[in-house]
């Protein structure tokens, strides 16, 4: 099992709920399918997503991924083995950069025992709750 952790920039200023959800529900669906779990957070303008799952889905979604218009200037910021998910449970989380995002992600990255991702997850959003 693998899990990678990447940023990108929003092609339009900030997303709309309309076109999160439609990455939301078409990203539910195929990680469903593949095996694949994570969580997608959306602060300001930028997208913060961690993907876990067969090493083969997940390239595969991956790939998917970086073609899509919707954003760019996609920075891998890990990918590494893991033996077990951080997201058992999400075929993809989600947590918008609306009320204390600060917060909400401290508390959804709890059940977290992998530090440096943790660590990661809560950077970002302490980051974007500012500039909300
Ligand atoms: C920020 C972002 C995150 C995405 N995350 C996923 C994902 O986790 N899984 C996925 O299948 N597609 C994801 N997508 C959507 C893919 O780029 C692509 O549109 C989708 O996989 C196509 O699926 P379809 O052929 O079933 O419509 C994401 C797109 C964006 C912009």
């Amino acid at each position: 099992m693998k899990q990678l952790v990447y940023i990108s920039t929003s092609r339009s200023e900030v997303p709309s709920l309309t076109e999160v959800e439609s990455i939301l529900s078409a990203s539910r669906r195929n990680n469903a399918r593949d095996g694949l779990t994570g969580l997608l957070i959306v602060g300001g303008r930028r997208f913060l997503q961690a993907l876990e799952g067969p090493e083969a889905q997940l390239s595969a979604a991956y790939a998917r991924i970086k073609r899509d218009p919707r954003h760019f200037a996609l920075v891998e910021l890990s990918r590494k083995p893991i033996t077990k998910a951080s997201f058992p449970d999400w075929a993809m989380g989600y947590e918008a950069g609306r009320g204390d995002l600060a917060e909400l992600v401290y508390q959804l990255t709890s059940m977290i025992d992998e530090p440096s991702l943790q660590a990661q997850l809560r950077g970002f959003a302490q980051l974007h709750s500012k500039a909300a």
